[in-house]
């Protein structure tokens, strides 16, 4: 055995969105009993850590990403005594429970905004953002919200507009103000305390701004397929490089408390993104990656090309992460069509670094059309077309009327094809792609050649084929990915006359395998083990 590996390095890690996951009082909206229920299953399916989306006390304008209270649990999702015993059962699993930090805004609701909008004058004004009018009355510059629309609203009370880079009930927090980082270092600290076992920081490249806060360059890239919102180049509203300073203060937050992760999100390309590991590794553990469910192209090489890339551009030391689906992303199956995403899900559990899941992925959920009148995320209101609630809807257990969710009626409408595709149903099935993901965690387990071992990429005479060795001191696994949808034959006898199959993606071969002649079918993944 060599060092040790943290539990965040060799251990996979599962998103839920709180307000979907499991409804245990009837209301239509998830809860933290809910979750407790539902820990037998994570357990069973093999996942090592839980990420939560926000639970503090909210006015829900961002379903949480807008927090009135850090250091509370809003009613809606249960009390301090249901997350303490979250804590408790998800460690009595084996798992360790990841919280959201919103450190960027908080609600306009919350007390220390209503202070700080009181008067110009009160102790809090300087917590947030302000600025007078331009001359001719309107926001002191052209910044964009991240939802649409000014990143400025009036406050006429008193005069001066406040920034939000998102929705103008989350004003963000001025982050130059050494009071603020106090504050908030200090809502980490009681949660570390109270066990928790790290953090998912929100927009963490967002957190300073340029201190002249000048306008944004149009971007010279944008087209109206775009966000509206993404007409500007963001240069002086993000990735600022007094960032890093905070970084390395709330690192050093975390490493009071042994064993503790942070894990940055940060929509960058990767040479900027890699930065945020810091110079001396001392940011966040893991910035998050989200080069792959952001890659358009979704083929044998611009994947290869992507993880080779990435591979190349880690500082040395740090260690690598991907993702394929988050709540603000459209799903994976969306995306890519229910046969990739079976490979995509092969491809995330077998790359060298740690894996995110996205609740549901497992299953295969796709996307659900949200019909006009039932839209509520912020963002979809606000540009029409760019709505995220399609891919935030309730987990699908069974068949039952509310799908083993809620015996209430969901806040957001369930998918239709529910009956058909649930976790009850893919349980039983031996093909299934739940089986598949939960045969994959187990394989990561059973071979630290897969979950923490090396990577190098295999030269295929065929493009349509992504093939890699995944190796540690005593195995060597191909990993052999099909991206087009025709049969392929490939002759990998570089690598031995003959390996075992330890698993298909299609759930229905194992054994030994030819390495001179052998074939993949359509969209078909293979793990070897080399002989
Ligand atoms: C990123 C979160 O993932 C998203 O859901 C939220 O709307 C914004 N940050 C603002 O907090």
């Amino acid at each position: 055995m060599t060092n040790h590996i943290p539990w965040w390095q060799s251990g996979t890690i599962y998103q839920i969105y709180p307000r979907s996951f499991q409804d245990s009082n009837g209301d239509g909206v998830g809860d933290l009993p809910g979750i407790i229920q539902r820990l037998p299953y994570l357990q069973w399916l093999g996942v090592d850590a839980l990420w939560l989306s926000p639970i503090y006390p909210s006015p829900m304008a961002d379903f949480g990403y807008d927090v009135a209270d850090y250091t509370n649990v809003d009613p809606l999702f249960g009390s301090l005594d249901d997350l303490d015993q979250l804590v408790r059962e998800t460690h009595a699993r084996g798992m360790r429970l990841i919280l959201d930090l919103v450190p960027n805004h908080t609600s306009d609701e919350h007390p220390w905004f209503v202070q700080a909008r009181a008067t110009r004058e009160n102790p809090y004004r300087d917590w947030y953002i302000w600025r007078d009018p331009a001359p001719d009355g309107g926001p002191p510059n052209n910044w964009l919200s991240h939802f649409g629309g000014p990143a400025w609203t009036l406050d006429p009370a008193t005069g001066q507009y406040y920034l939000h880079l998102f929705d103008p009930k989350q004003p963000d927090l001025n982050w130059r103000n050494p009071e603020v980082r106090q504050a908030i270092y200090e809502v980490m600290r009681f949660w570390f305390a109270r066990g928790v076992d790290g953090f998912r920081i929100d927009v963490i490249w967002m957190l300073i701004k340029h201190p002249e806060l000048p306008d944004n360059p149009l971007d010279p890239d944008w087209t109206p397929a775009a966000k509206p919102q993404n007409r500007l180049q963001r240069i002086y509203d993000q990735h600022q490089p007094e960032v890093h300073e905070i970084i390395r203060e709330m690192r050093c937050v975390a490493d009071e408390f042994p064993e503790r992760v942070l894990i940055g999100e940060i929509y960058l390309p990767i040479e900027q993104l890699v930065s945020y590991y810091g110079s001396k590794l001392d940011e966040v553990h893991l910035p998050y990656n989200f080069n792959l469910l952001k890659l358009k192209d979704w083929h044998a090489s611009a994947v290869r090309d992507l993880v080779e890339h990435y591979e190349r551009a880690l500082p040395a030391g740090a260690w690598p992460n991907w993702v394929l689906g988050n709540h603000d992303q459209p799903r994976l199956a969306t995306r890519v069509g229910q046969a990739a995403a079976r490979l995509g899900q092969m491809l995330l559990l077998t790359l060298r670094g740690t894996p995110t899941i996205y609740y549901g992925d497992e299953l295969g959920m796709e996307n659900v059309p949200i019909p006009a009148e039932q839209i509520v995320d912020p963002q979809g209101i606000r540009a029409p077309g760019w709505g995220r609630d399609p891919e935030r809807t309730p987990m699908q257990w069974d068949d039952s009327l509310g799908a083993g969710f809620t015996t209430g009626i969901p806040w957001l409408p369930l998918a239709a094809d529910y009956a058909r595709r649930n976790v009850a149903l893919q349980r039983e099935g031996n093909r299934s792609l739940l089986t598949l993901t939960r045969r994959l965690l187990e394989l990561r387990r059973s071979h630290a050649a897969l979950s923490v071992g090396r990577y190098s990429t295999c030269p295929t005479a065929n493009q349509d084929v992504f093939a890699y060795l995944r190796s540690d001191g005593t195995t060597q696994l191909l990993v052999l990915l099909n991206f087009d949808s025709q049969p392929v034959s490939l002759d990998m006898s570089s690598h031995g006359a003959e390996g075992d199959i330890l698993v298909s993606s299609l759930m229905d071969r194992e054994g030994s395998l030819d390495l001179a002649s052998l074939n993949l079918r359509p969209h078909e993944g293979l793990v070897v083990a080399l002989r």
